[in-house]
């Protein structure tokens, strides 16, 4: 397959056969970070500048570290030295990019939209490297691929995703590509942090874990984001746990060797006990591995423009 697409923003627009062509693509680039010389002069010339408005410890640097494996030039460019801090705009800093003809642009912003806004702007490709509570398309690839790698496929897998859903871009983007990969998926939180319209993109939703555990494949929890505490959306952080929180007992209810899941950055002992995030059946340093694969696949179709057997 040959990818013709200029960005990735989100996975609404890209087809099953696509998602599977990055997956695909993936493969090589996962046995190239398991060899001793992780470098290859595929992308040499090639410049990727990482635009990040908001923290992040595990999407900037593996992007940073993905494009470096192919040989690329990356420039990080700080919000806190940068002439944001003196009122340029996110469309100036983007003409500026532009003008230097950088190929490859990875964003992360505060707001929905942004990433779409500055792929309209700017000649070189763009990533979504999360966008507000809109999407964070690279999380959800790297998730399919550490599913794919110990599930063998999607099609009917049960997947539960447990958690802040209101808030989160990962939960969001993760619907939009297990539902077109053929997996059933079931999203579970309090009624405060699960909005009910999430069912009509073709989800069950339940406020009950211990009721949708039996049978599960995978199971992912997503950070209870702390900072909304003080809203009232849930009563206290000990009844959250309680009720929503994943542990090594409550993971055996699934009655299989359930794979479980998080994006990071976790908060032990809330939404996961520290156990059961060390345990055999956690995949999170696996995910975190395959993210820098998933993002090599990327910027090798976004900007090497080749198939997958030119790194062989
Ligand atoms: N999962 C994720 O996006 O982590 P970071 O915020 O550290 O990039």
């Amino acid at each position: 397959m040959k990818w013709k697409r200029k960005d990735l923003l989100d996975l609404e627009n890209l087809t099953a056969e696509e998602i599977k062509h990055i997956l695909h693509t993936a493969i090589p680039m996962k046995e190239i970070l398991g060899r001793p010389i992780k470098k290859l002069p595929t992308l040499r010339g090639k410049s990727v500048v990482l635009l990040f408005y908001e923290s992040s410890t595990r999407t900037r640097t593996s992007f940073e570290n993905a494009a470096k494996i192919l040989g690329a030039d990356t420039t990080n460019f700080s919000v806190a030295q940068s002439s944001v801090n003196k009122g340029e705009s996110l469309l100036d800093t983007a003409k500026t990019l532009q003008a230097m003809n950088v190929d490859l642009v990875i964003v992360r912003h505060s707001s929905s939209g942004s990433a779409e806004f500055l792929a309209d702007i700017l000649n070189a490709g763009v990533i979504n490297g999360g966008d507000g509570q809109h999407a964070h398309p690279t999380q959800a690839l790297l998730d399919y691929f550490t599913i794919q790698d110990h599930l063998g496929g999607f099609e009917g897998k049960k997947v539960v995703i447990v958690g802040d859903i209101l808030h989160s871009r990962v939960a969001r983007s993760n619907v939009v590509g297990l539902k077109k990969l053929g997996a059933e998926v079931t999203l579970v939180g309090p009624p405060t942090l699960l909005p009910p319209e999430m069912k009509y993109l073709g989800v069950k939703i339940s406020h009950h874990l211990d009721q949708e555990l039996p049978g599960a494949d995978a199971v992912m929890a997503l950070r209870l984001q702390l900072e909304r505490q003080q809203s009232g959306l849930f009563p206290s952080i000990r009844e959250y746990s309680k009720l929503y929180g994943l542990n090594k007992e409550r993971i055996k209810l699934t009655g299989k060797d359930t794979i479980v899941m998080h994006p990071g950055p976790m908060n032990r002992g809330v939404e996961i006990a520290s156990d059961l995030a060390d345990s055999v059946q956690s995949v999170i340093e696996e995910q975190v591995t395959n993210g820098v694969a998933v993002r090599m696949a990327l910027i090798y179709l976004l900007i090497g423009g080749g198939t997958v057997n030119v790194v062989d």
